[in-house]
């Protein structure tokens, strides 16, 4: 049995197949980030229209990986949800389309959920149950993952994601987008002790975070009190302070990450962590994390680079979705902000 998964929430154009096990048989991607890079963000309009041009060539190019052909297929999945509606529709619209085509059925994948979903496909065997944690570019979440389809959210953050903060410090300090491997690169030369940033919530006992106060401390750090300043990219930084205040930053958000998970764990008894999203990716966050974990006595799972980010394998959580017949309408629709249960029409989260 073959699944064919297609991503198109953001700036990353994907197709992966994958069997029942799941196993993978082929994860391409299709970066955007030089289309982007000199706007300095991911541009929405652009990304949909990339979306438009790549997908079928990426579509393609996983058929070939995996030496299957489109008839082989026996099931569509895709994200409808979170992400830039233009660019979600892309992939929603090609999904149904091919479903149609090949009379087979369809399954929508949350995008959130999928990013933990990854560290289940990456063990190769079951996680659940376990806390989940989700921190990309536009969501930093905490699940308490009851089985591979039962995700109850424990907090999220109040502001920024923390792949946001990344990318708003990178640009504070002038070192390009996308911010978070250039804050990462940066802050291996720097000292993470020489600026006393906040680290918000840390003590107190509740899942949730803030990471907008962290950023304005980076921005007044590096302009002073001097408002005038501020959206100017900083010249006059020396290659040492940078450096610092990128360590300094990127400690405090460590920190924060790893305290909520350490909660978390706590609070419900688990003694397994996965964590999944373009953040996971970051060697400092991964560092502390294991540590944590093993004064925990806890199991961390966290994927290879690869599947932290953007790709399409992760919604192999569609195989669990197919095994209990929990097919999605040819009517579906992309879904720009995340609902618990949103592709399975459950109900939505408790505000
Ligand atoms: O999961 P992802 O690929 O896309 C979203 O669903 O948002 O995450 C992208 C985010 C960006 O904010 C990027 O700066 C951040 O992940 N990121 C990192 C690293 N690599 C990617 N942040 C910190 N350190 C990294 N090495
Ligand atoms: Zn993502």
């Amino acid at each position: 049995m073959y699944f064919l998964a297609l991503e198109t929430s953001c700036d990353e154009t994907a197709a992966a197949v994958f069997t029942e096990e799941p196993t993978i048989l082929a994860n391409v991607v299709a970066s955007q980030i030089d289309i982007h890079r000199r706007f300095g963000g991911v541009v929405p309009e652009v990304a949909a229209r990339a979306h438009q041009q790549r997908l079928l060539p990426v579509l393609d190019e996983a058929l070939a990986r995996a030496n299957v052909r489109l008839p082989e297929i026996g099931c569509i999945a895709v994200h409808n949800t979170p992400g830039l509606v233009g660019a979600l529709l892309v992939g929603v619209s090609a999904a149904k389309m091919l479903a149609v085509a090949l009379e087979v059925p369809l399954i929508a994948v949350n995008h959130i959920e999928s990013h933990i979903y990854a560290a289940r496909l990456a063990a190769g065997r079951d996680i659940f149950p376990c806390i989940g944690l989700v921190v990309s570019g536009g969501h930093t979440v905490l699940f308490h993952c009851k089985d591979a389809l039962d995700f109850e959210w424990l907090g999220g953050t109040l502001d920024d994601a923390a792949g946001e903060a990344f990318d708003k410090v990178a640009s504070i300090l002038g070192l390009g987008f996308p911010g978070g491997p250039a804050v990462e690169r940066a802050a291996a030369r720097g000292n993470p002790k020489a600026f006393a940033f906040p680290r918000s919530f840390i003590h107190e006992d509740r899942l949730e975070f803030s990471f907008s106060g962290l950023k304005t401390a980076v921005l007044y750090a590096v302009h002073g009190q001097d408002l005038s300043k501020i959206g100017q990219p900083a010249r006059d930084l020396s290659a040492e302070r940078r450096a610092d205040l990128a360590a300094s930053f990127q400690q405090a958000a460590v920190d924060v990450l790893t305290a909520k998970c350490r909660q978390a764990l706590r609070r419900t008894g688990l003694k397994r962590l996965a964590v999944g999203g373009g953040v996971a990716a970051n060697q400092a966050l991964r560092g502390a994390l294991e540590r944590m974990a093993a004064q925990e006595s806890a199991e961390l799972f966290i994927p290879p680079l690869q599947l932290c980010t953007d790709n399409a394998a992760m919604a192999a959580q569609a195989v669990e979705k197919w095994r209990r017949q929990e097919f999605s309408p040819l009517d579906l629709d992309a879904v720009p902000a995340y609902q618990s249960g949103t592709a399975m029409g459950k109900r939505s989260r408790p505000r």
